[in-house]
């Protein structure tokens, strides 16, 4: 699938909208324009889409079989009615669904009632049952050519990260915010070929890695019997349903993967679920680069993380963010983030390490 050179801002202007929202304007006109800007089939079939996950233009032009110049004036109007926001990221750009909670611009709130009233029977349901359809493909393509970008670099990964960032800077910054507490249960997400549990066995109780490449597991295992981690263990899962259940870890940690992802928010979001109330969360990533060629040569999705993004997408997910640091690489930097779970009053028991039957 192309992607490059594609994009709403560089789609053909036709005109201004009659949809646009000025966020100065009155609740009831940006309402009407929310609404205004849904009321086409098109349209409604991109919110119906975009529910489940952020796209590039390309992407939808895939899924909905129309020209790219349609499609990104579609966007331009959901856009200016304030359904849906752009993200910029080198020659692509990203949309998604308008987060809830602004005051100033209800299309948020328009999109999310939208979606509940959906059909899922009749011509018109049958319709964006084809595009879920399509979506899946499009995610399914997109997992497996990462999946074999990692089943290729299996064994040359950890030389290949080490080309970006020097790891044992932010494997100390990892390993100083986990160590103020003892850790029973560590979660490693993405655990590639178990880095991270290799550094932080000796300071915990016990570590699990997840990964989805069976190259990598092949790899971590060699690597922890070899480093002789038998406090840890590994086993192939897919981060978005992790065969766990709820507040079953007191730390978890998604090093270096959230770029490889579609939605990164839900991969956040199901290691919250995970983890025990005061436990932790320990994000690294690199911060937004311009660096294109980590798409085309390593299979990257995401060009970076800003440091409120990543804040927005912990504090979504009910997490509270602690600390936050940034470690300066040449020509990457890496953000490095810790957030907890919330701890009623009341909790006082350890947490209860359990898997789940898959
Ligand atoms: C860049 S590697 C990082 C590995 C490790 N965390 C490290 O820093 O060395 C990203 C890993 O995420 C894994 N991964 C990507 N998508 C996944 C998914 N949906 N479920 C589980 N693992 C996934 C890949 O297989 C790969 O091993």
């Amino acid at each position: 699938m192309q992607d490059k050179e594609i994009s709403g801002e560089n789609a053909p202007e036709t005109g201004p909208s009659p949809h646009q929202v000025n966020p100065r304007s009155d609740p009831m006109d940006a309402l009407l324009a929310a609404l205004r800007g849904a009321a086409e089939p098109t349209r409604l079939r991109i919110v119906a889409l975009l529910a489940e996950g952020e796209l590039t233009v390309s992407e939808l032009v895939h899924i909905l079989g129309q020209s790219q110049p349609r499609i990104s004036r579609h966007l331009k109007l959901l856009a200016e009615a304030g359904l849906l926001t752009r993200h910029r990221e080198g020659s692509w750009v990203f949309h998604r669904l308008s987060e809830e909670g602004l005051a100033a611009n209800p299309g948020a709130e328009v999109a999310r009632h939208l979606i509940a009233l959906l059909p899922d029977n009749g011509n018109r349901g049958h319709i964006l049952a084809l595009d879920r359809d399509r979506l899946a493909a499009v995610k399914t393509a997109r997992a497996e050519a990462a999946a074999d970008y990692f089943d290729a670099n299996a064994e040359s990964w950890d030389s290949l990260r080490s080309l970006h960032v020097d790891d044992k800077d932010v494997e100390t910054v990892i390993g100083g915010w986990l160590g103020r507490a003892p850790v029973h249960s560590l979660l490693d997400i993405g655990t590639g070929t178990g880095r991270i549990l290799e550094v932080l066995s000796p300071v915990i109780e016990r570590g699990v890695g997840i990964d989805q490449s069976r190259e990598m597991l092949a790899v971590a295992r060699a690597n922890l019997e070899r480093g002789a981690c038998e406090n840890c263990q590994v086993r192939q899962a897919d981060l978005y349903r992790l065969p766990f259940d709820d507040g079953a870890f007191d730390a978890a940690v998604i090093h270096q993967v959230l770029h490889f992802l579609d939605e990164p928010a839900a991969a956040i979001a199901e290691a919250a679920r995970v983890l025990t109330p005061g436990g932790h969360l320990v994000v690294a990533d690199f911060l937004p680069h311009v660096m294109e060629n980590l798409r085309d040569e390593h299979s990257h999705r995401r060009l970076g993380f800003a440091d409120d993004e990543i804040r927005a997408w912990v504090t979504r997910a009910g997490l509270t963010s602690q600390d936050a640091t940034r470690l300066a690489g040449d020509p990457l930097t890496v953000g490095v983030w810790l957030a907890e779970k919330p701890k009623p009053a009341d909790t006082r028991n350890g947490p209860q390490y359990k898997e789940t039957e898959q």
